[in-house]
């Protein structure tokens, strides 16, 4: 075979691999390795050109023709095997990022009110219902308004009982205990609600106001406690009234309504004697037990009631300690724990549940 013969068949032989290659590529990079492997500089077609120089003068544009012409074939080739993949890459991701409308959307997650403030909510609601205003008072409290005016002097008993959260003001912070300012007032986390009784009166009698006076007082409490009934922080509702000629029946009345409405039933109520440094007299407020209704359960100890909160008729020297004349008015007063009743409400067994922030519980309790 002549050396022109010999190199028109590399061509063709050539082009028709090149040509099955361009078709068997998947992808545009494929492609484009390909073009550099026929086309390129150091590619195929140049080798071929390479023999050339072995020809006779006259048979080298014969094959330089050929040459362009495969050039030609392949680039055109290459071309439209390039648009066919690019436009099926673009079928792709078009299906790939298509929205599909029929698919469901995702839920987030909602939160929900704690149960502790719902218990807050339905309980201060009650009362403003009744007619009664809501009033808030400071976390950190002084001992006159937590205690002094509270009927609890320094020395009294009670005082130990409640298990102050103390604070150190900042200038005594680095200072010994001796050195400490004597006339420093110190501070405390309260330990009831019961001062807002105290900061709500002295409102009222600094803007002239006049009994009647009915406060619904919700909020957070801090003792020194922690076990499955007992928690450092906590919620109480303090509820007060004070008129002309207000007596126990008005209190047990209030009470009656209040806890037949929490508890979505008809309960019976008893007022046991009891003691509280701020009333005379005090009771103890029992409910009938809302697990057995008064037959006698596990819960109630077998007795059929359950103790609920404290209340009484405001001691005169609370109100006179506000400047209220305790001769002209008198007030009932009490204060409950928020996580007791909303654990006897919802059944719930510890107390710890509410501040551990376990999703299954609070997902459960939610509102
Ligand atoms: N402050 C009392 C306590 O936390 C509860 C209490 C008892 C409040 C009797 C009252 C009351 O207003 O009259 O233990």
């Amino acid at each position: 075979m002549s050396e022109i013969d010999a190199l028109n068949q590399q061509l063709s032989v050539l082009q028709q691999e090149a040509l099955t290659a361009f078709t068997a590529a998947t992808d545009v990079a494929a492609l484009t390795e390909l073009r550099v492997r026929y086309l390129g500089k150091k590619g195929s077609l140049t080798e071929v050109l390479k023999g050339v120089g072995k020809l006779a003068p006259e048979e080298r544009p014969v094959i330089g023709q050929s040459v362009n012409i495969v050039k030609q074939v392949l680039g055109n080739a290459l071309r439209e095997a390039e648009i066919a993949l690019q436009e099926v890459e673009t079928q792709q991701r078009i299906e790939a990022e298509r929205i599909d409308v029929t698919l469901s959307g995702r839920s987030r997650t909602r939160g929900s009110k704690h149960p502790v403030q719902t218990g807050l909510d339905e309980m201060t609601a009650i009362f403003t219902q009744m007619g009664f205003d809501i009033a808030e008072g400071p976390e950190i409290e002084d001992e006159f308004h937590n205690f002094d005016a509270l009927n609890i002097p320094p020395e009294h008993p009670a005082r130990a009982m409640h298990d102050t959260f103390f604070l150190k003001d900042d200038e005594d912070a680095n200072v010994a205990e001796s050195e400490a300012k004597p006339e420093a007032k110190p501070m405390l986390l309260r330990t009831h609600t019961s001062p807002v009784q105290i900061r709500a009166m002295q409102h009222f009698m600094e803007e002239r106001v006049e009994p009647p006076f009915s406060v619904v007082a919700p909020g957070r409490v801090y003792r020194c406690d922690y076990d499955v009934t007992h928690s450092p922080m906590f919620h109480q509702v303090e509820v007060f009234k004070v008129d002309h000629d207000v007596s126990l029946a008005h209190l047990k009345g209030v009470l009656k309504h209040f806890l037949s409405t929490y508890f979505e039933k008809d309960l019976p109520i008893r007022l046991r004697p009891h003691y509280f440094p701020f009333t005379e007299p005090s009771a103890e407020v029992d409910i009938g037990c809302v697990f057995c209704s008064g037959k006698g359960c596990r819960i109630c100890k077998g007795s059929g009631w359950i103790e609920i909160l404290g209340s009484g008729m405001i001691h005169p020297n609370v109100l006179n300690s506000t400047g209220i004349d305790s001769e002209k008015f008198s007030g009932f007063a009490f204060g409950l724990g928020v996580e007791r009743l909303v654990m006897l409400k919802q059944g719930i067994p510890d107390l710890r549940l509410f501040f551990e922030n376990d999703v299954r519980f609070l997902r459960r309790m939610g509102s």
